[in-house]
């Protein structure tokens, strides 16, 4: 569905089901990631971008304490009261990334807000394809909410709101790349952001190029331990780091490769290969701006293979799908580069590709990864779209 029908749909149904228009429509995009994986939540940089597909979120204030939350892609609805809101272990687990945006844009005391809300919300991010539907939902949500309730947090802000959403409702502990991506967003551009000073630019990118999304079909669910257990050892190579070397060490994002090399001899083996990726990312992502400065996509794409590399022998966040996909892509002229995009473990991978051959290079994906799994991915071409916005 494109964007309008979604529109369109979700403003319908609010009619619809509650008898008059919404006082407030908000849309977040999904995002990719492009380079620097893994390294939102060490203080690092990540290259990324907004996609053209998002989430709707259509709301009013309710008369009562009541929080009515219509999902229309699962075709269920949530109610509680205001002093119910908290985090849903069981069934319509959806509902906590609404319910936890809204939880923490009340700082934390949802009770104290005195009517409720109710929404109707559709999108058409494709779900479990790392391109972060639910972060899309999360700022939806966030800027729906803030026009009926009248706060006026900042977009980092709003975003960290989702983040914290995520940590407590939802049980990911992620950093702060998608919601940020969803917020700063621009038509055309890739956002460079640097996630300890937490300042977003937007680099553009010429009409040359376009990504493309490769979907696999492997499971993508980042709730269920292995992304917590990365992020642990990161902070704890940080920590051992933070003794050894005499500077001032609080995240990866403060190590170099040279000290990698020179003190990882100290770390678990284990920690030690999970600690390097994030510091060659930064590196990569860094020596990427300056590439992208130069026109060198070329370059920039090598950078991108060298990403997925660092992935699959040190981060150990691939898996043989998104191997076979990036194998794949190295052997089309027309695509410059292809690493995993987002967490990892499945979800999709993105390629930087020339768009007038984006037909061949799906064809050519398609077949060999048919060939050997025995089924199709699902190849979108994306282009960088902008950013969050109430409507
Ligand atoms: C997921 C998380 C992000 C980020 C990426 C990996 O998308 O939600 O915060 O850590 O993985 O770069």
């Amino acid at each position: 569905m494109q964007n309008q029908e979604v529109y369109d749909t979700v403003t319908a149904k609010f009619s619809e089901v509650f008898g008059s228009k919404a006082d407030a429509v908000a849309y977040a995009p999904g995002r990719i990631e492009v380079l620097g994986n893994h390294t939102d939540y060490n203080e690092g940089y990540v290259f990324s971008a907004a996609i053209d597909k998002g989430t709707f979120f259509a709301a009013s204030l309710a008369d009562d304490d009541s929080v009515t939350l219509v999902a229309l892609d699962v075709g269920e609805t949530f109610t509680c009261r205001l002093s119910e809101v908290a985090p849903i272990k069981e069934g319509m687990t959806w509902a906590n990334y609404p319910l936890g945006t809204f939880n923490w844009l009340m700082e934390g005391s949802p009770a104290k807000a005195n009517k409720g809300f109710k929404a109707v919300f559709g999108g058409n991010v494709p779900l479990g394809a790392g391109l972060s539907s639910s972060a899309a939902l999360e700022m939806a949500t966030a800027l729906a909410l803030q026009k009926l309730y009248g706060t006026s947090f900042d977009k980092t802000t709003l975003a960290k709101i989702g983040q914290k959403a995520e940590h407590t409702f939802a049980g990911c502990p992620c950093g702060l790349l998608d919601q940020a991506s969803s917020m700063y967003g621009a038509e055309g551009a890739l956002v460079k952001s640097d996630f300890r000073t937490n300042e977003f630019e937007t680099v553009a990118m010429g009409p040359s190029v376009a990504f493309m999304m490769v979907k696999s079909n492997a499971k993508h669910a980042l709730v269920d331990g292995a992304y917590a257990s990365r992020r642990q050892a990161c902070e704890d190579a940080a920590k051992y780091f933070a003794g050894v070397l005499r500077k001032n060490v609080t995240h990866l994002r403060d190590v170099t490769m040279a000290e990698w090399v020179l003190y990882r001899g100290g770390l678990p083996e284990t920690t030690a290969k999970r600690a390097v990726h994030p510091i060659g990312e930064d590196e990569r992502v860094l020596q990427g701006a300056q590439l992208l400065e130069k026109g060198d996509l070329k370059g920039f794409g090598a950078l991108m293979y060298d990403s997925h590399e660092s992935s699959r022998n040190w981060f150990e966040n691939s898996c043989e799908e998104l191997d076979a996909i990036v194998d794949a892509a190295k052997a089309i002229p027309e695509v410059y580069g292809a690493r995993l995009s987002g967490g990892g473990f499945g979800g999709s991978c993105c390629l930087l590709v020339e768009p007038a051959y984006a037909d061949k290079i799906a064809e050519q994906i398609s077949r060999e990864y048919k060939a050997r799994f025995n089924d199709e991915p699902v190849c979108s071409l994306i282009k960088p779209s902008k950013g969050a916005y109430l409507i």
